[in-house]
């Protein structure tokens, strides 16, 4: 039975705690499931769940990264283990050595089959399932459904292109300096609504409202800010970088956006230094501002001119769910010499541990009895862009 939601207000609690409404969510629509600089190397693969399922990412010795199930054709051992790692030639299964391409995901060698198998139609039939998978200025979209019914990533790209063009993220030169993943203990859904609002950050992330100007906080517009966010432009626009936001207008699963980091900053680091000293995005020095993407469902990106930062949330159940969180830096960048990795991770590492316990919190309470879907506030429109975007692409056909 379809749930009752007024747009402008939280969640039904059953849309809530439905899997099966998250299930058809992650198989009608694309999520984000990584970056190339996740799988930077050619045979690179990196491992992650949605529900029930394991997928891995793999970057073909094409260049191509794909997107497989983490189960062998054989007697469905997982092939991969661990969060992410390196390949030899071909995806050998663990338990009984079969191996596949790793490209195609094609069954290549089965030796206890016995001689004549790999002739065979089962051999032929026996290969990695592949879901449909793309990239889009080098982030990648994944989905368990079919990539025919679903909205157009062709046009998520022609939006990003004028912000991430000068990053060419797709283009390599980028390599993992550090992959965080953390089981929270929380509906994902509460991890989104509480990313799409900053009215909870003064009072919760004493530390990354140092990242920013105070004005620059939902409701608090100033002529101070005004004239931070003016000097950007200026700044930006002589380096011919796109900046004014698109906020869910053109495309409804995709806000972009760049704002300024608080005058002076250099990166998203809580002492305003740089994080890497490797600039990227063809910067030629250190630029006080963030290239910033939220992704429905599931994600939210930051392109500095030195690191990217990205985090990602993908559902367990309906009370838990993994964050991803990566730290991208340029492939000649050196930890120790270019970067300190505790300096370069530590903001959202800090501030998605004080989330956690929000997001926990919120949970619990949505288990209520006595739960009902409260009002958001007018600097909660992008919660409310969430939950509308969320029901509408969740409903049961029919
Ligand atoms: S389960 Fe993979 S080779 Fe047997
Ligand atoms: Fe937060």
């Amino acid at each position: 039975m379809a749930a009752h939601y007024r747009s402008g207000f939280g969640l039904p609690q059953e849309a809530i705690f439905d899997t099966a409404r998250t299930d058809r969510l992650y198989t009608n629509r694309w999520f984000f499931a990584g970056t190339r600089g996740d799988v930077a190397a050619k045979r690179d693969w990196f491992r992650f769940r949605v529900l029930d399922e394991e997928l891995f990412l793999l970057h073909g010795s094409d260049g191509v990264i794909r997107c497989f199930v983490n189960r062998c054709a054989h007697q469905s051992a997982r092939l991969v283990h661990g969060d992410h790692g390196t390949t030899s030639a071909r995806m050998v299964c663990p338990n009984h050595s079969w191996s596949y391409s790793i490209t195609t995901g094609t069954l290549e060698a089965a030796a206890m089959m016995g001689p004549g198998f790999m002739d065979t139609e089962v051999a032929k039939c026996s290969q990695l399932t592949e879901v449909p998978c793309r990239e889009v200025a080098g982030m990648v979209f994944a989905t368990l459904g079919e990539e025919s019914v679903l909205d157009d990533l062709d046009q998520v790209e022609a939006i990003l292109a004028p912000y991430t063009d000068p990053f060419a993220l797709d283009q390599g030169g980028y390599r993992l300096a550090h992959h965080h993943r953390e089981v929270v203990p929380a509906n994902w859904l509460m991890v989104m609504i509480n990313n799409r609002e900053c009215c909870h950050c003064q009072q919760n992330h004493k530390g990354l409202v140092e990242l920013f100007d105070p004005s620059s906080f939902n409701g608090a517009r100033s002529d101070s800010y005004d004239a931070l966010v003016q000097r950007g432009v200026e700044r930006w626009e002589a380096a011919g970088r796109a900046w004014s936001e698109d906020a869910f207008e053109t495309h409804d699963a995709v806000r972009v956006a760049r704002y300024p980091l608080r005058e002076g900053w250099k990166s998203i680091t809580f002492d305003g230094q740089a994080a890497c000293t490797r600039l990227i995005g063809g910067w030629e020095d250190h630029d006080a501002s963030t290239l910033s993407m939220w992704f429905n469902p599931n994600a939210w990106i930051h392109f500095t001119s030195d690191h990217i930062g990205t985090n990602w949330v993908l559902p367990i159940d309906s009370g838990s769910c993994v964050l991803y969180s990566s730290w991208i830096v340029r492939d000649d960048a050196i930890e120790g010499v270019d970067y300190d990795l505790d300096h370069l991770t530590e903001v959202w590492k800090v501030t998605n541990a004080e989330d956690v316990g929000l997001c926990k919190s919120m949970t619990d309470g949505a288990r209520s009895r006595f739960y009902q879907p409260g009002p958001f506030g007018d600097d909660e429109q992008f919660c409310r862009q969430f939950c509308d975007w969320f029901m509408r692409s969740s409903n049961a056909p029919g």
